[in-house]
């Protein structure tokens, strides 16, 4: 199975620019057309969070019109930027969402590794939270499936980076709750999460938790306590985690654009000089 994972697109209405500099639509297409071409089509799509920049409907109508050429699902999440209730009414034909009434949060159980997707999001604030109704209901849900492989997705990510003001506007609770879920859960291979703009990696409990790039702008890598909160155009991207029973859950990071090559390692079975 081959899961892609985009995130943090923030999409403006009238394809207007994010913090007057990032062109984001354009980004996005840019990330649809570096999916289309890859060599094998990923199954799903995962979208964690911060798809529009003010949660508006007119951005998650450009966001359907820049993702159509996708053919395959893609499961989408609210981030800090975006707005439940239109999320709902602009992906009406999302099914899923309708599994929980108050937060976009559900379980899929189509494919070899079953995708649980955890609300994190705080109308109107930058930061996220883990209440007890959306981690009781993690509980129930991963007890309903303890055998079978699980990656697990969520906007604010459970864990600390050093990138202190992005910290700063993370997960403020339930992060030890989570913790022990994580641990009577074994079968949880991964969680992925978006809302840092980077690719960063730690382990969780008995897992592993990993942080997608952005399609669009990324946070500047500064681990000074009290850095200035700065973005930059480091090269966009987006994840594919190939999971096979045999090899488990591999992640790739897909850096979008044009680059020189392919070229070829051997000439007439020679590896060249
Ligand atoms: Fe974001
Ligand atoms: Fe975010």
């Amino acid at each position: 199975m081959l899961i892609g994972q985009i995130t943090d697109t923030h999409i403006k209405a009238d394809r207007r620019l994010v913090y007057t500099r990032v062109d984001t639509a354009a980004a996005l297409e840019r990330c649809v057309a570096e999916i289309m071409r890859l060599p094998q089509r990923p199954d799903v799509m995962l979208f964690t969070g911060d798809i529009g920049d003010y949660g508006t409907a007119q951005e998650y109508a450009l966001v359907r019109q820049i993702l159509a050429p996708l053919a395959m699902p893609v499961y989408l999440i609210p981030g800090n930027h975006d707005s439940r209730e239109e999320l709902r009414a602009s992906f009406p034909d999302h099914a899923y969402m309708a599994q929980s009434p108050k937060f976009i949060q559900y379980a899929i159980d189509d494919y070899p590794v079953r995708i649980v997707a955890l609300d994190t999001a705080i109308p109107k604030k930058s930061a996220g939270e883990l209440c007890e109704e959306r981690l009781g209901w993690l509980e129930r849900t991963l007890a309903q499936a303890p055998d079978k492989p699980t990656i697990l997705m969520m906007h604010h990510a459970p864990f600390s980076t050093g990138l202190s003001y992005m910290d700063g506007i993370g997960l403020v609770n339930g992060t030890e709750r989570l913790g022990s879920i994580i641990d009577k859960n074994p079968q949880v291979e991964r969680i992925v999460c978006g809302h840092l703009h980077r690719t960063i990696v730690r382990r969780f409990h008995g897992t592993v938790a990993s942080i997608c790039t952005s399609t669009a702008h990324q946070s500047v890598l500064d681990l000074e306590p009290g850095a200035t909160p700065m973005f930059k155009m480091e090269p966009p991207g987006f994840q594919l985690h190939f999971w096979t029973r045999e090899m488990g859950l591999v992640t790739h990071t897909v850096a979008i654009g044009d680059f020189d090559g392919p070229y070829p390692y051997f000439m007439d079975g020679k590896r060249l000089d």
